[in-house]
């Protein structure tokens, strides 16, 4: 072909005139057929709600209790430690939340990262971790269930359990429970921070780092993976539905991922005020907590190696930085063990294995990838 000719005036419009009808014409396709559209449109409605207006007044409006009503139920504690975090200086408060028969995956989170002597030891630093649930959902089971926990907790004194049936749609009152504690028996810790019991915390990453926060002082902080802009899920079929009833706005203020956040001691006091007065009925807890803050005039800041969904590339060079990562069950002490060697360390000192590294998180983080993980941004810090 003759290249020249290929890019001659009439050539070139002609091609922009098949690219501009191609694009409307899938776009069309999009908007007018099949099951995407629906979801094609509600993100663009809540993109330009997000970038456009960008308001929720209406929450303190339209989710405000009205005076005397109280529209928070509270559960009794089950079990408790009033006097786990009595320390004046405590750097962090950490609840996982988890399910009574997720015993194994406590008992690694208690081998690992949760491990406060570890941290003790390593860092001089008091952490406290606590485990969030309610109660064993199967009415048959609840009884057995319930007398393991009781065991459980008497070895490791760090359960906190409130009477309410622990499934998907008491998430919000999980997270009230942990407002609630946080206030009322640990006000002092420096930093709250609340993950899934599938998370894998790199601790040693996530200390040093609060440690530099709390030389600076910081204050509104709050950080994670935030979601930015997103819409209420109308499909009822999806577990994430949500009624207009309950949430009538096309967008959510921005919110981090519930799989692990992180904010400081100001904050959690602003957010237990907010829960308080918001009517807790949307279950989406991290949407619950985005509502809180936004209400208080807090932001969320976006935290590259906090993960949301995703999940950490297995690579030392990864490791030095890596804070959160989604989804480990049994290979909690394997990476433990793997991100937590003194070898990850030395990487980052020599010359050329930075240069390596650099090339390595690069080839990881910025190839197009079918599994969630940290974005390419990641490659450059
Ligand atoms: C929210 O509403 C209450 C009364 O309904 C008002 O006192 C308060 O100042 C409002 N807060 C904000 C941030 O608008
Ligand atoms: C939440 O817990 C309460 C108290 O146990 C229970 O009555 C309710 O059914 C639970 N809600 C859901 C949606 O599971
Ligand atoms: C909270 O909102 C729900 C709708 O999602 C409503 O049915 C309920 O009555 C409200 N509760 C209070 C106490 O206002």
């Amino acid at each position: 072909m003759d290249i020249r000719r290929f890019f001659s005036g009439r050539r070139v419009k002609r091609w922009q005139f098949v690219q501009l009808f191609a694009t409307c014409f899938i776009l069309s396709v999009m908007m007018f057929w099949g099951p995407v559209n629906y979801d094609v449109v509600n993100h663009m409605k809540s993109y330009s709600y997000r970038y456009l207006i960008n308001s929720y007044d209406f929450v303190n409006n339209s989710l405000s209790l009205k005076h005397g009503l109280n529209g928070t139920p509270r559960y009794p504690y089950l079990i408790n430690h009033e006097d786990r975090c009595q320390e004046q200086d405590v750097l962090l408060l950490l609840f996982v939340k988890t399910a009574p028969e997720n015993y194994h995956r406590r008992l690694a989170i208690r081998n690992t990262w949760g491990n406060e002597k570890y941290i003790h030891a390593l860092f001089n630093a008091n952490i406290k971790t606590l485990f969030a649930l309610g109660i064993p959902t199967q009415p048959q089971m609840r009884e057995e269930l319930q007398q393991k926990l009781i065991w459980e907790d008497q070895i490791y004194q760090d359960i906190i359990q409130q009477d309410f049936e622990d499934t998907f749609y008491n998430l919000t009152v999980k997270l009230l429970l942990q407002f609630n504690w946080a206030n009322s028996y640990c006000p002092q810790a420096k930093f709250f921070m609340t993950a899934d019991d599938d998370i894998f915390i790199h601790m040693p990453n996530l200390i040093e780092y609060l440690q530099s926060l709390e030389q600076i002082g910081v204050q509104d902080f709050w950080i994670g993976h935030v979601h930015r802009g997103a819409p209420p899920v109308r499909n009822k079929e999806s577990k994430y539905y949500v009624s207009y009833e309950m949430y009538q706005w096309p967008a959510y203020p921005d919110y981090t991922a519930g799989a692990a956040y992180l904010f400081s001691n100001d904050v959690t006091a602003k957010v237990y005020e907010a829960s308080q007065t918001l009517n807790s009925s949307l279950y989406i807890d991290d949407v619950f907590m985005g509502l809180c803050a936004n209400k208080m005039g807090v932001v969320p800041q976006d935290h590259v190696f906090f993960s949301g969904e995703g999940k950490t590339p297995y690579h030392p060079c990864i490791y030095e930085k890596m804070m959160t990562s989604h989804g480990h069950d049994q290979d909690m002490r394997g990476l433990w063990k793997a991100a937590t060697d003194p070898k990850v360390k030395t990487l980052s000192k020599g010359f050329f294995s930075q240069i390596y590294c650099k090339l390595i998180k690069i080839i990881i983080l910025c190839r197009p990838k079918l599994v969630k993980t940290y974005s390419c941004r990641g490659a450059f810090l």
